[in-house]
């Protein structure tokens, strides 16, 4: 009966790393951001890692990227009329992980408003081929 139940909890343990490493792969930052907080990799797409954010980019100062900006509200109108405020963080960077990205959402940055090509069907702004600054300019304030 002992041996029975050490081989339960073994069994156990295992199952727990196996969740633990599964878990692991989407991990990351929830909710929104806001400006009283930090993260990393400016430019590039968030979501490449961050499979769990919905939408996330960096914002700039004009539209050569010269530097990051925070505390900047990035609005975004989905299809369905739900409007999103998101502040971008101390390094300029904004994400959430609520959100339906479709074909044709539009994002307005300080009245600025860029409708998306209706293929824009993810919300990684600095995607390769979208806002990277080469094919399509930077996510930018002017
Ligand atoms: C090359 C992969 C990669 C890219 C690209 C990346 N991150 Fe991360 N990020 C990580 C890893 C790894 C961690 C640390 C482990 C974790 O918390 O997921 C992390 C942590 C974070 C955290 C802290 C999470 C917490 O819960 O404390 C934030 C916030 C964050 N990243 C935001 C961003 C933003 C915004 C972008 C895009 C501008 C971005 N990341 C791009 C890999 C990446």
């Amino acid at each position: 009966m002992k041996r029975y139940l050490k081989q339960l909890g073994v069994l156990f343990l295992l199952f727990a790393c196996i969740g633990l490493v599964a878990c692991g792969e989407d991990e990351g930052p929830g909710g929104d951001s806001n400006g009283n907080s930090y993260s990393h990799n400016p430019g590039r797409n968030c979501i490449e890692c961050h499979g769990n954010l919905k939408y996330a980019g960096t914002v700039y100062t004009d539209i050569s990227g010269g530097s990051t900006i925070a505390g900047e509200i990035i609005v975004i109108t989905e299809t369905d009329g739900s409007v999103r405020r998101i502040e971008s963080d101390g390094s300029g960077n904004f994400y959430t992980s609520n959100g339906n990205p479709g074909g044709g959402y539009t994002v307005t940055v300080e009245g600025n408003t860029v409708g998306m090509v209706a293929s824009a069907t993810n919300g990684g702004c600095s995607a390769g081929g979208c806002h990277d600054g080469s094919s399509t300019a930077r996510v930018y304030v002017n």
